[in-house]
């Protein structure tokens, strides 16, 4: 997630985008950069780190007046955040400057092509193949919008492209799909962003742009086309956000926009992991195939929700590779002198990457020469610069000390690296894992299923405000989101809260069960051997004895609809998948509920976004 401005009025464009890309800092901040048209030809600056950087640098060799230009603040996906891999990217001859916001799935073939073709790319990222295209159309005699339509009908993923051609000043060209683009039309002048935040200050006439659209906006004109160029609308609206209210996307804390964002997180996980011919891939991985197979054992280490994210990778890696998969808490781990091989993949699960306690646990296992492979959302942070390989979550920058979208692109990872090992060695044909992708695919969708019901989850949760206890119960994979459930209340309402496995009860944990005594039950999918009906007698056991039981269950389990108080129901997912589908209401509930204790749901008390310290 990136935060993108363009400008073209009467005002210094210089000044707009820097003051534009300021407000959208919380989108990206890993490093930023203008380009601006002016006599004819591009002026532009870029740096990594944030936007004060470029700031400074600017400060020192300023930019030319200019009335048109666009810019950039990044969220590193391909490619570390450096000054070369900085937006804007230029088209093979300086001609074009393009930012963009998203992934381009297809763009190591189109690499492949434009090399072929002679192209020199010097960045690692997927942006820069799509400036090269869209100037290679302007060389074939095309305008900026006609050459930006016929490169969006080439490219495949998620993009919002915004791109100016260094002859032209009198217009900024863009296009979306599957990423956000908003118009701001002013007068006299015209303005583009990743959201309103970009130009509020300017003025407050939108324009939503559509899937698959392309916009040209002038000083005076802003005109809307499919990528075939036939017309199209967009959606007007005024905005009547506050700037604050703005960079929330109108949501009251960021994470409750980041748990609204889980649809588009989840599926931005999965973009780009396979080949053309449906086979996964995965970027960064530099362990080798032969030292993949040669792995006899699997160490998980993380923190917090990030370990119970390796708890539940644990069921799924162990079932499809039949590596024996060991998940340790990070802080622990250097200290029971575990035993490392060669032959033993070290998985280092940080949404932050700076984590020290993970730090220190990867180092360890590195020195015993074994493989760290880092699942982590921060481009370029110390724990995947540390690592043998990564997989990038790709979740977009997680504001929220309480992690959400983090979480659930941690699974996806996870999964798709079991997936990935399984392909390697050949303990799951081919379809069963294009089958179990497929589940995958689907998964957005559920969990945007489980924000449509939101607001029954906020009506439970603010029965609440009173409790000083709640338990949550799982089994198998839904264990760890008892864990993760029960975390999120602690470090949100600051309230007693346990996650156990539901087997556990019996052997001590049941003697907690009182009249009223909220329990949250995450009910495994019907049909996978006892494992449901063992849970749906725990919650009998408990609701004898006088429980509240507000249980998570597929949608139409009858089995245990009798002894719920409420009921939060579930898709119908795979059991090793219901983890992403099932830790959604739980988020909810406890910041709904925190919300209505007047806590501070972005920093909660004590607490810090990044653990740096051991
Ligand atoms: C989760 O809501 C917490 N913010 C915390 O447990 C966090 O997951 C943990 O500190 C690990 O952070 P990391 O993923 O950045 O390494």
């Amino acid at each position: 997630m990136c935060g993108i401005v363009g400008y073209v009025g009467g005002k210094q464009a210089r000044d707009v985008v820097i003051d534009g890309l300021r407000r959208l800092e919380y989108r990206g901040y890993d490093s930023a950069g203008v380009a601006l048209v002016s006599d004819g030809e591009i002026a532009f600056d870029k740096r990594a780190g944030k936007l004060a950087n470029l700031e400074k640098a600017m400060e020192g060799s300023p930019l030319p007046a200019s009335t048109t230009g666009i810019g950039h603040t990044r969220w590193a996906t391909h490619g570390a955040p450096n000054d070369l891999n900085a937006h804007p990217h230029l088209g093979a001859k300086g001609r074009v400057a393009l930012v963009h916001n998203g992934i381009i799935e297809n763009f190591a073939t189109l690499r492949d092509e434009l090399e072929r073709a002679g192209h020199d790319l010097v960045s690692e990222t997927d942006t820069e193949v799509a400036a090269h295209l869209v100037e290679a159309e302007l060389d074939r005699g095309a305008d900026l919008t006609a050459a930006m339509q016929a490169v969006c009908r080439r490219l495949e993923g998620a993009f919002t492209l915004v791109a100016v051609d260094g002859e032209d000043p009198a217009r900024v060209v863009a296009a979306r799909r599957n990423s956000p683009l908003v118009v701001g039309i002013g007068e006299g002048e015209n303005f583009l962003g990743s959201d309103v935040a970009a130009f509020i200050e300017h003025t407050r006439e939108a324009l939503e742009l559509g899937q698959d659209q392309v916009v040209t906006i002038t000083r005076s004109d802003v005109s809307v086309t499919d990528f075939d160029g036939n017309p199209a609308e967009g959606r007007r609206y005024h905005v009547d956000w506050d700037l604050s209210a703005a960079e929330k996307d109108g949501f009251d804390w960021f994470m409750r926009k980041e748990i609204f964002e889980q649809p588009r997180a989840v599926a931005d996980a999965l973009l780009g992991r396979h080949d053309e011919t449906g086979a996964l891939q995965l970027d960064e991985v530099r362990i080798s195939d032969e030292e993949l197979r040669d792995i006899d054992k699997i160490v998980i280490v993380g923190c917090g929700t990030a370990h119970y994210a390796g708890l539940v990778a644990k069921y799924a890696v162990e079932h499809w590779t039949r590596i024996p998969c060991e998940v340790e808490l990070a802080h622990e781990f250097r200290y029971r002198d575990p035993i490392l091989t060669r032959n033993t993949l070290v998985v280092a699960i940080s949404q932050s990457g700076e984590t020290a306690d993970t730090l220190m646990a990867i180092r360890h296992a590195r020195a015993q020469r074994s493989k760290v492979l880092a699942i982590c959302n921060t481009n370029g942070s110390t724990i995947p610069r540390e690592s043998d390989a990564v997989i990038y979550t790709h979740a977009g920058p997680e504001i929220g000390v309480a992690s959400t979208k983090g979480f659930l692109t941690q699974l996806v990872a996870c999964y798709l690296l079991g997936l990935y090992l399984a392909q390697v060695r050949g303990t799951k044909f081919g379809d069963e894992i294009a089958a179990v992708v497929e589940e995958l695919q689907r998964m957005p969708g559920h969990v945007q299923q489980m924000l449509d019901e939101a607001e029954k989850v906020y009506e439970l949760a603010r029965g609440y405000a009173d409790t000083r206890s709640v338990l949550f119960l799982g089994r198998h994979a839904g264990y760890p989101v008892a864990l993760e459930g029960a975390l999120k209340l602690k470090e949100l309402a600051y309230i007693h809260a346990e996650g156990f496995a539901a087997g556990e009860l019996k052997h001590g944990p049941i003697a907690l069960i009182e009249e009223g005594l909220p329990v949250f039950c995450v009910v495994p999918p019907r049909g996978r051997d006892q494992l449901h009906d063992k849970m749906a007698s725990a919650i009998q056991e408990i609701r004898a004895r006088g429980a509240r039981t507000i249980v998570l269950a597929e949608e139409g389990d009858q089995e245990v609809a009798p002894y719920a108080d409420d009921t939060i129901p579930l898709p119908v997912v795979p059991t090793l998948l219901q983890p992403l589908v099932a830790v959604v209401p739980l988020q909810l509930f406890a910041c709904e509920l925190a919300t209505v204790l007047g806590h501070d749901v972005d920093q909660p008390r004590n607490l810090a976004k990044s653990v740096t310290v051991e």
